[in-house]
């Protein structure tokens, strides 16, 4: 089956706006965290069945400097600091992608920025 898409602007954006001043998003917008760490997104999120999944964050970071971000499941840590390197510009995306353990069920995914500056723009994450 094909993975289901969350869009970050329908994510919690615990500090941060929905935008549409660059290109190539998909949906409505992207998410601008603030420049500040501990700005995140939480995702909810439904497995179908018990598994291992694929989650894909897209994202652009117009910047020299990495915006690592801390992703928990359920609030366990799945993966500290992880980096989300420059892209070209921040109309330019890219997609990062981590493997998941999820039973069956509803499951939230926070994405945590570890940095003062902040979450990379998020565009969507895929799950499948
Ligand atoms: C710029 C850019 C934003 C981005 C921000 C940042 O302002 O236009 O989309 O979120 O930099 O540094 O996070």
């Amino acid at each position: 089956t094909p993975p289901v898409r969350y869009e970050a602007e329908n994510a919690v954006i615990s500090s941060g706006a929905v935008a549409t001043n660059h290109l190539n998003y998909s949906g409505a917008g992207f998410v601008d965290t603030a420049n500040a760490a501990g700005a995140y997104l939480e995702w909810t999120v439904n497995a179908p069945t018990a598994g291992t999944y694929n989650a894909t964050l897209r994202y652009a970071n117009g910047t020299a400097a990495d915006r690592p971000m801390d992703i928990t499941v359920d609030g366990s840590a799945v993966s500290s600091g992880r980096s989300f390197p420059a892209t070209a510009d921040w109309d330019t995306w890219a997609n990062s992608t981590l493997p998941l353990s999820l039973g069956a069920g509803t499951h939230t995914i926070r994405t945590t920025a570890t940095t003062a500056n902040g979450a990379p723009n998020l565009d969507h994450l895929d799950l499948g």
